[in-house]
């Protein structure tokens, strides 16, 4: 299946295949990403970037790896500085914008509101996530570091147990990421949720319905046991009408509890941010150290699989392998201070 043109609304959207050949771009871009290799194959070509709720990752992320392809970038950020804020609709704003560049990313806090905007476009547009909807490139990117992180320790996808954990119901990313791993085979997917906050039940029925077994639980302390994945997530306090309950300290996912029942290979991870305020119980710092956290990598992979998407979609994909040169500028050996151990010992 070519992406070439296509809106990237929901991660249904991905075959197995179309999956894995995106690994591969995505491998063949990573020096890229990182700084250490340059290419072109998007000079030209302009991304807009409209994000009407807060981001980091994603918008960041997003317009490094467009720029990092030889592309340039237009940014907003928030619907008061954008003529919405006197009446225009998002039709008319995505006909207009269109006109300006030949892509479009766009997180929204409605899910109705990413559709709206493809509709009234031909260039493609990318879902930087829609409310309590989906987020189909995140959902990319942590497969493309599950994948990585699978490989490093002897492990396939197929036959694995996914323990997904904290507000499955509001939480975008994991409604995405039930829809990838789903293309795979012989899956336990573990849904660990306070009672009110369970994932969606049309989810768990696709998923189902792919031949794969779903179990739900309420407690970390069970519900982690034995899995090759827990995939954490923050409460997502902005979707709640009134003052959500936070979670308890059961979902507090910290060395005590990873060191008392996950594996010794598990791979731990989080979309990020993870909510450090006190009393949050979002996943702690003090894993830090435990090469099994991969939320760092898990971001960095944000940038090379955003690039082979772009880089699909506007149907350059062929062309990057023929098009690397080396880079000549600065960059430390390792991005993070803490990243060096993990590399020299536990990746080699
Ligand atoms: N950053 C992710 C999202 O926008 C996850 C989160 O915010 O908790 O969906
Ligand atoms: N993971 C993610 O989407 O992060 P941001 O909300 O910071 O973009």
């Amino acid at each position: 299946m070519s992406l070439t043109g296509k809106h990237i609304l929901s991660s249904d959207l991905f075959s197995r295949d179309a999956l894995e050949q995106l690994f591969e771009l995505a491998d063949v871009l990573t020096p890229v990403a990182r700084g250490r290799q340059v290419t072109r194959v998007l000079e030209g070509a302009v991304m807009a970037s409209l994000f009407f709720e807060a981001s980091t990752r994603t918008r960041l992320s997003c317009e490094s790896a467009f720029l990092r392809l030889g592309g340039g970038v237009t940014s907003t950020t928030g619907a008061e500085v954008m003529s919405i804020a006197k009446g225009e609709s998002l039709a008319d704003t995505s006909r207009v914008v269109s006109g300006y560049c030949d892509l479009i990313v766009m997180r929204h806090p409605e899910t109705s509101a990413v559709h709206e905007f493809a509709a009234a476009t031909n260039v493609p547009v990318i879902n930087g996530g829609n409310g309590a909807g989906e987020h189909p490139t995140q959902a990319l990117l942590d497969m493309f570091n599950l994948h990585q992180e699978f490989a490093r320790t002897g492990r396939i996808m197929d036959g694995r147990r996914l323990a997904l954990v904290g507000d499955l119901r509001h939480g975008r990313t994991v409604h995405s990421l039930m829809k990838l791993v789903s293309r795979y085979e012989d899956l336990t997917i573990v849904c660990v949720a306070p009672q009110s906050l369970g994932m969606p039940a049309e989810l768990l029925e696709f998923v189902e319905r792919r031949g794969h077994r779903i179990e739900l639980s309420d407690d970390p302390e069970t519900g982690l046991k034995d899995a090759d994945l827990v995939y954490s997530t923050r409460l997502q306090t902005e979707r709640f009408a009134d003052r959500p309950v936070p979670y308890s300290d059961a979902f507090r996912i910290d060395k005590a509890l990873v060191s008392r029942v996950c594996r010794a290979d598990a791979v731990i991870m989080h979309p990020l941010p993870r909510d450090g305020r006190p009393g949050s119980n979002d996943l702690a710092t003090d894993l830090n150290d435990d090469p099994r956290l991969a939320i760092f990598r898990q971001t960095d992979a944000g940038i090379p699989m955003r690039m082979a998407l772009f880089a699909s979609v506007l149907g350059v994909a062929d062309a990057v392998r023929g098009s690397l040169s080396p880079a000549t500028w600065y960059r430390p050996d390792y991005t993070g201070p803490e990243d060096a151990p993990f590399y020299r010992n536990v990746a080699s």
